[in-house]
């Protein structure tokens, strides 16, 4: 076992992770520990653009953006938290651009805009062109720009680097004056432990999109920091709430940008109607995402759907000029033509909803500091990006709002650690801070062989998601999906790893990174059972009205200590308070 000791210490090294440790390794000793190496990161999947109201192509300010953003999110947002992206965004946005960042121009040689989801004018009147792009690979070029410029302020990184346990100073749920303490980890290349002892830890390690089987994201997207969080008492906030981006390759989810639509491109039925003007007359294939997923799924199932099982609807582009789609989305276009064999020029091209970000995650505040209850932080601890709820997005997040959220927050939490590793001395670790990982890991290698497989609960997990918590639910599906999640843990609790070596045992952390995704699936499924409304990306058909008396709250899950739960979990679910500053809660009509 090795131990290290630094001021702050960052968990991942996706978009929010480095722009964190831009600002933290600048005033105190830093270290960025990922389980990926940092260009691996799945920021660099994220295509069509990062909004800010430059008003650099039409008229915009960050008001509006404020305003779209609280609607999207259908009211669940913490309105000074919107209020607090929107204003810098603008700067984010500069900054990047002074980076490096190579963002498409206008003739006049400004950033360009163009049209996403959403993002409108006038409190809804038109869409507006709020996003700032790279073509089709803004999240790539965000990657790359961030860590280009670690590299040349020499930000220290432990590239495979599994963080596995967060290091507090006592349990939240007992103890008033908890604080961050560090990490272990577990080093990918020699299976050796090591604990870094920190004054403030960040985790900024993404979401948890492989829970479902039909997803946009990453092999890697397993809900570390979330359920390490959860299994050391700490709350999470708002996690029924899961976003199914509309255009996903059928079949196999791969994300196609709603840039295609932000440029033009339209969504038809097998009747090659327009079907989006009549679920969203004004703002029609740029509504939200939550309304424009909902809107093709049901027109699948009331058997307007295409192909030979009628199981998609298909996205046209072809009436853009092929020069104008080299230009703007050159590679969603080759996906399309590498995976399903569809010319975009010429072909309509097959989509379906696909999992694609969590709402929510780690309770934060502003500043990124993370709560263990409705109010109080734990000292030294942070989150920012997919991993946080801080809540920017509230029940459904508006398309180019992550990028947004990453570096807005990122830079935030970066700047607050490492202003606090200033103030504060390092709290004590136990001796044996690292025995509850070691026993994790030796229990799962060492039981007795079973012939059943990580990779097959995992499957069977996604399955259950896919079916049970995804666009539409109901009391019985989410029922179902609890009962199914039980067995499955039923079943991890004695499967086997095969691999027993210390070197690369990918077959050991992937047999980890299920039992996290297994308890992060129940949490899902229990809020979305208990949330008897319908609100954002969470559709209940029992209760498809929104229900602002019973249910204008954030849902909070804790792991109760004595195992003890809601529902038969071991999860007690409380409530937090939506921070509403200038936008009453009114029924949404885009
Ligand atoms: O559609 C997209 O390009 C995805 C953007 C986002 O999730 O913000």
């Amino acid at each position: 076992m090795q131990t290290h000791k630094y001021d702050v210490v960052i968990v991942g090294a996706g978009g929010a992770g480095m722009r964190a440790a831009l600002e933290s390794s600048t005033r105190a000793r830093t270290a960025v520990l990922t389980k990926l190496y940092p260009t691996r990161s799945h920021t660099g999947a994220a295509q069509g653009g990062m909004c800010a109201a430059l008003a650099n192509v039409e008229e915009d300010n960050w008001e509006w953006h404020t305003y779209d953003t609280v609607k999207g999110g259908d009211y669940l947002v913490d309105q000074d938290a919107a209020e607090v992206m929107a204003k810098e965004a603008i700067d984010a946005v500069l900054d990047l651009e002074k980076m490096g960042l190579p963002f498409n121009r206008t003739p006049e040689g400004r950033i360009d805009q163009r049209r996403f989801g959403g993002h409108t004018r006038e409190h809804g009147e038109a869409p507006v062109r709020r996003s700032c792009y790279a073509a089709d690979r803004t999240g790539h070029m965000i990657l790359q720009t961030l860590y280009q410029n670690c590299v040349k302020q020499e930000v220290s990184f432990y590239n495979e680097f599994y963080v596995l346990d967060v290091l507090l100073s006592g349990d939240p749920r007992t103890d008033e004056d908890v604080r961050a303490a560090g990490v272990v980890a577990y080093e990918l290349a020699t299976g050796e432990i090591h604990v870094f002892q920190a004054k403030s830890v960040v985790f900024a390690s993404g979401g948890f999109g492989k829970m479902f089987k039909t997803t946009s994201n990453a092999h890697t997207l397993t809900g570390d920091g979330p359920a390490m969080v959860l299994r050391r008492g700490l709350p999470l906030e708002d996690m029924e709430f899961f976003q199914f981006h509309p255009t996903g390759l059928a079949g196999l989810g791969i994300l196609l940008s709603e840039a295609a639509r932000g440029e033009g491109g339209i969504l038809r039925n097998s009747e090659n109607e327009r079907f989006m003007e009549r679920y969203a007359p004004t703002l029609k294939d740029l509504a939200p995402r939550d309304v424009v997923a909902r809107a093709m799924a049901n027109e699948v199932r009331e058997g307007r759907g295409c192909g030979p099982n009628r199981d998609y609807v298909l996205l046209d582009l072809t009436h853009l000029e092929p020069a104008h789609i080299d230009a703007k989305l050159p590679d969603i276009t080759e996906f399309a033509r590498t995976y399903l064999n569809v010319e975009p020029y010429t072909e309509p091209i097959p989509v379906f909803p696909t999992a694609h970000y969590a709402m929510g995650g780690i309770p934060t505040n502003i500043r990124g500091e993370v709560l263990r209850n409705e109010k109080d932080v734990v000292p030294g601890l942070y989150a920012a990006g997919e991993v946080a709820c801080v809540s920017v997005h509230g029940a459904n997040r508006l398309g180019t709002n992550s990028l947004l959220d990453i570096n807005v927050f990122g830079r935030r939490a970066g700047i607050y650690a490492a202003e606090h590793a200033h103030e504060v001395d390092f709290a004590e670790v136990a001796e044996n801070a690292e025995a509850p990982t070691v026993q994790l890991l030796e229990e799962l290698k060492n039981r007795p062989a079973n012939p059943d497989r990580i990779a097959a609960i995992r499957r069977d997990l996604q399955e259950v998601m896919d079916a049970h918590v995804q666009v539409y639910r109901t009391d019985e599906t989410c029922r179902h999906a609890l009962a199914e999640i039980k067995k499955l843990k039923e079943r991890y609790a004695a499967v086997s790893v095969d691999d027993k070596g210390t070197r690369y045992n990918l077959d050991l952390l992937e047999g980890v990174e299920l039992g996290f995704l297994l308890d992060l699936a129940e949490v899902v499924a229990l809020g979305a059972l208990e949330r008897k409304e319908s609100r954002g990306g969470h559709f209940r058909e029992d209760y498809q009205k929104r229900d602002d008396v019973n249910f204008l709250h954030h849902t909070m899950a804790y792991r109760t200590a004595d195992g003890t739960g809601e529902e038969g979990t071991d999860i007690r679910l409380g409530k937090k308070d939506v921070v509403i500053t200038r936008y009453e809660p009114k029924e949404r009509t885009f």
